[in-house]
């Protein structure tokens, strides 16, 4: 039996105890965003730092003006690999939607096969469980790591990774490896594998617009008076045209279509589009004309409404003439496309259709560059073809919709490439109700991580 066999059978064999030390993790209420959280974050990042240290990868946890980080240190032969997921979760609002406590999880044996239900499970505590589950099958199979291998566990990520650059920035040496991996994306689908090449970039806005100087009653001052939920509303509405593209001057700048090449790869995915809006109830995509569903999802710009709100929005009934409206406003970015100056394009076309007497307070939510990787690095190679070893398909290549900042620090403040590698699916439902990571994700992505370290360490 080869090494890496041993360590696969390791795997297969430890599935109970890992499940278990997983479960730990999603006990703990991890939510970055909410400051009542705060201690469970720091709980969270310091059980890390206790498992870590069983398995020779030597961790403490570093303060932040937020959240801490989790920075470890393992010794191994080969290259010096720098692995970065998060421990922190999304609020889980609207509770009332979740069939089970968030963070009381539990393996619910489900059609396609048992899934484990918790907040994080996906996003992102089951999958950098994968990782270092790999690295203790390795361990304990081998008496060492297979690489050198550092560790970066943010506290952040789902809340804007506020504390990210300055620590970045202030360990750069220490930091600085041959490549990082990354365990916060998905598979094409669940038999085929796949190795993130490009995420979008992301800003954030939101907006208040303001008219009269108080709430007033809807009857007495109706029509005669600016309503701003009418104003934002009609400024929203403005911002895509009919064929659903965005009508921000200049935002397409920059913006490319994919070689010949990659839409000819992609063809051969033979991406399901009606399947993709029908496993959520839908029949008629609404982006961009033009553009199939899955370059509409990973290599177009879009922008997108995450919030509006208003005048009276409980229970019953009021007749009001609100004074003021607001929404969240965000806009996913591709190669080529600068977020300050998309940022400046929105609040002054949003000034710009203001009528009199409103007024406009913006206030900003982030911002990222899209990123993108060179694929040529060996190591690419190297990790699909020991992904495909495990899974039943061949890996590939793909652009994602999602935004991990992250990347693109990597590449500018460490000059670092980041191998990205996930397990979630598209019906994980992160971020969201009844979030659930597949038991198969998190058994198979253990063993997946355990080839492609066995892979890139030569
Ligand atoms: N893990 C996600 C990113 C992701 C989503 C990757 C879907 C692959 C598939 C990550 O935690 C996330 O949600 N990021 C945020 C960005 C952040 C700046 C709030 C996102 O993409 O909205
Ligand atoms: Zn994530």
């Amino acid at each position: 039996m080869s090494q890496l066999e041993a360590v696969l059978a390791h795997i297969d064999a430890d599935q109970p105890q890992a499940l278990e030390r997983l479960f730990a993790l999603l006990r703990i209420e991890s939510i970055s965003t909410d400051p009542a959280y705060a201690e469970s974050c720091r709980e969270a990042a310091e059980w890390l730092v206790r498992d870590l240290s069983t398995l020779g990868i030597e961790a403490g946890t570093r303060d932040t003006p937020g959240h801490p980080m989790v920075v470890g240190h393992g010794q191994g032969p080969g290259p010096h690999l720098l692995f970065y997921g998060h421990y922190d979760v999304q609020p889980v609002d609207p509770l009332d939607l979740w069939t089970r406590p968030p963070f009381d999880p539990v393996l619910e044996e489900r059609e396609h096969g048992p899934v484990i239900r918790a907040r994080g499970a996906s996003d992102d505590k089951g999958q950098l469980m994968t990782f270092i589950e790999a690295c203790r099958a390795w361990k304990a199979v081998t008496g060492a790591l297979p690489a050198r291998i550092s560790v970066l566990l943010e506290g952040e990520e789902e809340s804007g990774s506020p504390s990210l650059v300055p620590f970045l920035q202030a360990n750069a040496d220490e930091l600085k490896t041959d490549l990082a991996l990354v365990c916060d994306t998905g598979m094409f689908d669940a038999r085929t594998p796949m190795i993130t090449t490009a995420l979008r970039g992301l800003v954030g806005e939101e907006l208040t617009i303001t008219g009269a100087d108080r709430d007033l009653h809807s009857g007495i001052y109706g029509s005669a008076v600016i309503n701003p939920i009418r104003v934002l509303a009609r400024l929203l509405a403005g911002l895509h045209d009919d064929d659903g593209r965005v009508t921000l001057p200049g935002f397409y700048d920059g913006v490319r279509d994919p070689s010949p090449e990659l839409r000819a790869q992609w063809q051969a995915l033979d991406f399901d589009e009606a399947a993709f809006l029908g496993d959520v109830g839908l029949s008629v995509p609404a982006g961009e004309k033009g553009y199939p569903v899955l370059e509409q999802i990973s290599v177009r710009p879009t922008c997108e409404f995450n919030g509006i709100w208003g005048g009276y929005t409980g229970a019953g009934f009021k007749t009001v003439l609100p004074s003021q409206a607001s929404a969240k406003v965000s806009f996913r970015l591709v190669a080529g496309q600068d977020p300050e100056r998309i940022r400046e394009s929105f609040r002054d076309t949003i000034r710009a259709g203001l009528p009199a007497d409103c007024s406009v307070e913006f206030h900003p939510h982030g911002g990222a560059p899209a990123t993108v990787l060179p694929t040529d690095d060996p190591a690419f190679q190297a990790a699909r073809r020991a992904l495909s070893d495990e899974w039943e398909n061949e890996a590939v290549f793909m652009g994602m919709g999602g935004s991990i900042p992250i990347v693109g620090h990597f590449q500018n403040i460490l000059g670092l490439n980041s191998l990205l590698i996930g397990f979630g699916l598209k019906d994980d439902n992160l971020h969201a109700p009844n979030e659930k990571y597949d038991l198969r994700s998190f058994h198979k992505g253990t063993r997946s991580w355990a080839r492609v370290l066995a892979a890139l360490a030569g």
